[in-house]
């Protein structure tokens, strides 16, 4: 039986989306495909998935619940109110700004000027990773590098406190596209998973979890 059956996992997955006003948005080209693979993979294993999603055209992968947010705050808001969980999962493609006002009505040519004042995003991997009382036990995110892929990423490990960091070059069609190469990044050491399908490093992380909780 999988060490992951009826483990608790939030993943999330796809854009965030930040409102200039009522019609325009900032965001950026995640399709949501890794994110959702990895939650069917576990939910295929008995886990049990909630998977906090941003807007994407993907069906919710059988057995997940999901939960369908828009910005990276409520993103941060919807993983806070899923814990605790015994790991958490952090795929998404959270927009790192958000325009510094968002107008209740569609802004007009010429009215403001040309320029978009922004601030920055909370850090959800971050946050999670360095909670004070609910930190999940397994906490992994993904690094996605168009350069000095596996170096960044290992310092990204570091910077945002997480357990595990999947590295993913993301300089050809990664975004968007069904493949992808990868190399896991743990305390222990480095694995790399070559170049392969979505669906591939998907069950690749399923195993390498089960294998985790299998082993406490
Ligand atoms: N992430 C997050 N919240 C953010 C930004 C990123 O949870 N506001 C998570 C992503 O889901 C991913 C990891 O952090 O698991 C790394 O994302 P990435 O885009 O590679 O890193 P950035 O934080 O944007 O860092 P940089 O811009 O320096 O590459």
């Amino acid at each position: 039986m999988s060490a992951l059956r009826d483990k608790q996992v939030i993943v999330t997955a796809g854009p965030t989306i930040e409102p200039i006003d009522p019609v325009r948005f900032l965001s950026n080209r995640s399709s949501g495909k890794q994110g959702y693979l990895i939650a069917g993979a576990l939910a295929a294993k008995g886990a049990r998935v909630r998977l906090v999603s941003g807007p994407t055209c993907l069906p919710c992968p059988d057995g997940v619940e999901r939960i369908s947010i828009e910005t990276a705050r409520d993103m941060l808001a919807a993983v806070e109110t899923a814990l605790p969980a015994d790991a958490f999962i952090a795929v998404a493609a959270v927009a790192d700004w958000r325009p510094a006002h968002t107008s209740g009505r569609k802004a007009e040519k010429g009215a403001q000027g040309s320029t978009l004042e922004l601030v920055e995003n909370p850090d959800i991997l971050a946050t999670i990773s360095r909670h004070t009382t609910q930190r999940p036990g397994l906490v992994i995110g993904f690094a996605a590098e168009t350069h000095d892929v596996f170096d960044r990423a290992r310092a990204k490990r570091i910077r945002k406190g997480c357990d595990w960091i999947i590295a993913n070059d993301v300089s050809g069609d990664v975004m968007g596209g069904d493949e992808n190469a990868a190399w896991l990044i743990t305390d222990e050491g480095e694995a790399e998973w070559p170049r392969a399908p979505k669906q591939t490093i998907a069950e690749n992380l399923a195993a390498a979890m089960d294998a985790h909780f299998s082993s406490r």
